[in-house]
């Protein structure tokens, strides 16, 4: 009983104080829940709603009310895009999923869990705006002025592994084929894509970028695509990134997060060359070079059913591993002054180093949030660092790392799980090899001697490793 009353706590604090609206209704179609943020969204008093039918409320009826609809037919419709106006004229704007409530087998009521939409949209249009004006921007001057252009000359360090990965990315920015980054956040992805634009033939046209993490399926379709007047409600002309993109590089950033459903659109697209704006027929033929990103391993991405496979084949015509800074450690130093020296100025210090302790501790770390972390890191000392001092020292390196006391890694580890443990580091680093090895397969096509020889391996060593990576 005890454990009832907990759980109905729980769920209370859980309805009353989440973002997203949710109400429902009986079997009969009267109100019996209506929480804040549903009030927030809608204008209407909770105590002014519930008890009455849901045709009261709203101009609705059986069919076209999605929570009797629910009711009737007892399939759940999920994310739903709804345009309405409230009895008091406020224009409505969310994504509603509505689902039947269960008593047993009977059906005794339906539940809709709704977002606002009218913020996602205000930031898609914001977003769209500024990549307008970043085209335009783009195609008057050659470069960005006052601006830092990035190209590979940006990009520090190397180390080996890193080389390659640039002496690819060189070669592939010649050519307009689909290229796929897959490395860990903070390694440098977003770096990469720019400094491909830049060296390639297409750099004087626009280079794009956009998060597919960030924004919902419905924003992304029509910011991706365009849309045309009168599509839903508040739909203006606009002209897609596929469209503005074209003479220049459109980069999809965290790929693995973009819906399923507009994956194969993304596919269709990109195999028929043209793109149909959300509400419009015309076709319109485009022509930008893709460049998209992974943050997780692909074959996992593709296992877990976050990308689809043939997308994944169609995306990474060229695919390059972009190396976690643990496996890249001996440039370490080099991006360290690099960073140090950047800072200098801005922050008005005068730093030289390092002190080989705070080294040595570097190079045992693992890095989670690689090259951005170790960037954040070096900017935090230089901010407490005196303004006498020359060296980055132990005390200035902040607490959370870790480093410098080992009673704090181990409950570091263990609480913020930011390093796996070593059973898991060891499954990592197989995984990023088999990563490289098909990587290399692929670039060989399936040629075992070739591949071998961009590895930098003998034949029968590349033989062995496909062996024990189970490839063979
Ligand atoms: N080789 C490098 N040389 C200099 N700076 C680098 C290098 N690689 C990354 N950085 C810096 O590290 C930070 C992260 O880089 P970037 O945003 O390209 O990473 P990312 O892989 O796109 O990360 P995420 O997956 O989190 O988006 C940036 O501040 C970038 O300037
Ligand atoms: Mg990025």
């Amino acid at each position: 009983m005890e454990e009832a009353n907990v759980l109905k706590e729980t769920y209370e604090i859980i309805i009353n104080s989440i973002d997203e609206g949710i109400h429902c209704i009986d079997y009969n179609g009267n109100f019996l829940l209506y929480n804040p943020a549903e009030e927030k969204i809608e204008g209407y008093k909770a105590s002014d709603i519930l008890g009455k039918h849901v045709t009261e409320i709203y101009n609705l009826d059986k069919t076209t009310s999605m929570l009797l609809n629910v009711i009737e037919t007892g399939i759940p419709i999920y994310n739903k895009r709804q345009v309405y106006f409230t009895k008091h004229g406020k224009h409505i704007d969310v994504i509603t999923s509505t689902m039947p409530l269960h008593n047993g087998n009977k059906i005794v009521g339906s539940i809709a869990i709704s977002k606002d939409f009218t913020q996602f949209r205000h930031m898609a249009e914001r977003i769209l705006d500024l990549q307008e004006k970043l085209t335009t921007k783009y195609s008057k001057t050659s470069s960005l002025q006052n601006e830092k252009l990035i190209t590979f000359d940006t990009l520090i360090g190397l180390n080996a592994l890193f080389e390659k990965s640039i002496s690819w990315a060189k070669s592939a920015s010649k050519t307009d084929s689909p290229i796929l980054l897959f490395g860990e956040t903070g390694t440098g992805k977003e770096l990469f894509a720019q400094s491909i634009h830049e060296e390639s033939k297409r750099s004087k046209g626009p280079f794009l970028a956009i998060n597919c993490a960030a924004i919902p399926e419905n924003l992304l379709e029509g910011i991706l695509f365009g849309t045309v007047k009168g599509a839903f409600t508040g739909a203006i002309n606009r002209v897609g990134l596929f469209e503005q993109a074209n003479g220049g590089t459109l980069f999809l950033d965290e790929i693995n997060s973009m819906p399923l459903t507009l994956q194969s659109k993304i596919l269709r697209v990109l195999e028929e060359k043209k793109v149909r704006r959300v509400g419009g027929n015309e076709e319109i033929l485009i022509n930008p070079r893709i460049i998209s990103s992974s943050n997780v391993l692909p074959a996992t991405a593709i296992e877990r059913g976050q990308i689809r496979a043939d997308l994944f084949y169609r995306l990474a015509v060229v695919y390059l591993f972009i190396p976690p800074l643990r496996d890249r450690i001996d440039d370490m130093v080099l991006l360290s002054n690099y960073f140090i020296q950047e800072l200098n100025s801005p922050l008005e210090k005068n730093i030289t180093g390092l002190h080989p302790e705070v080294i040595s501790a570097f190079k045992r770390y693992a890095w989670p949030g690689n090259i951005r972390q170790l960037k954040h890191t070096i900017e935090c000392a230089m901010n407490i660092i005196a303004t006498h001092e020359t060296i980055i020292s132990q005390n200035h390196i902040p607490s959370y790392l870790g480093l410098f006391d080992t009673e704090n890694i181990h409950v570091e580890l263990k609480s913020e799980g930011q390093i796996s443990p070593p059973s898991t580091i060891l499954n990592k680093i197989k995984d990023q090899e088999k990563d490289i090895v098909i990587a290399a397969l692929m670039k060989s096509r399936g040629n075992v001697a070739k591949a071998a020889e961009d590895l930098v391996l003998s034949r029968q060593l590349l033989q062995y490793r496909l062996k024990r990576l189970g490839l063979k």
